[in-house]
């Protein structure tokens, strides 16, 4: 294969409200190291991978420079870089700084440690071939759709679901203009890959596996004890 530039966008400029802690789940420890650490160094450790950027709170940049890139030695992030808003304004800015000639640009939650190294190569093999892809992992439960009393107006067939994971991995000039088109109509989406669906470019699914949970709420941060004991 023909040696692609591999840009990662990792969005940590979250609040996590959902968490209810002290301070953001991204800094939070699991068996004694950050979160946000562990999901650098599985980029860091991809061979894939040539440049990471990482988006912080303003109030948290100095804090990610020197307790975490510092302290854990990451050689391969090149800047970080003030979130906004909301996670699209987040990564936005990531997406703007990400170095010209970038082939492949992947977008992952900072709040997401246990990406496996295999599917990171996958996505950006699959993101060369396709143009954009999504890792995921098929719904084990049946979904239904209901409206604001809380009634079932549809079941959609379970073979066709799947969850949406992050990486997500694109070609640099598909999500750069998925991303411009977006703020130029207003429009927010709830991951990077509806923005590019909406102008018209096909996005493929990528099977990753279970254990690439987002932690967002108390709980789990005991199943990421589990997922690392296993
Ligand atoms: N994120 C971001 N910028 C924002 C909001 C979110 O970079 N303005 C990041 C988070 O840090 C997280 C990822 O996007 O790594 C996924 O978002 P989510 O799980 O919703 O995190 P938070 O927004 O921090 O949590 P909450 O919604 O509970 O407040
Ligand atoms: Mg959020």
């Amino acid at each position: 294969m023909r040696k692609l530039f591999c840009s990662v966008i990792i969005a940590a400029a979250g609040k996590g409200k959902r968490m209810n802690a002290d301070i953001p789940k991204q800094y939070m420890n699991i068996k004694g190291v950050p979160v946000i650490a562990r999901t650098i160094e599985k980029f860091e450790c991809s061979d894939c991978i040539n440049e990471i950027i990482i988006i912080a709170r303003h109030e948290d940049i100095d804090y990610c420079k020197k307790e975490i890139i510092e302290k854990f030695n990451f050689q391969k992030v090149s800047a970080v870089i003030m979130g906004g808003d909301e996670r699209q304004d987040s990564v936005f800015e990531g997406i703007k700084a990400v170095n010209k000639n970038a082939d492949i640009v992947l977008i992952h939650d900072g709040a997401r440690p246990f990406v496996k190294k295999e599917h990171i190569e996958k996505i950006v093999e699959e993101a060369d071939i396709f143009g954009g892809c999504v890792l995921g992992v098929r719904v084990k439960d049946t979904v239904k759709v209901c409206d604001e009393s809380g009634y079932v107006c549809e079941t959609p067939e379970r073979k066709a679901l799947w969850i949406a994971q992050t990486p997500q991995a694109f070609k640099y000039d598909i999500i750069k203009r998925a991303y411009e088109k977006a703020r130029v109509d207003g429009f927010v989406g709830t991951d990077d890959s509806m923005l590019a669906e909406r102008v018209g470019y096909k996005v493929k699914m990528t099977e990753g596996d279970y254990d690439n949970i987002k932690i967002t709420t108390p709980e789990d941060l005991r199943f990421g004890v589990a997922i690392l004991e296993e």
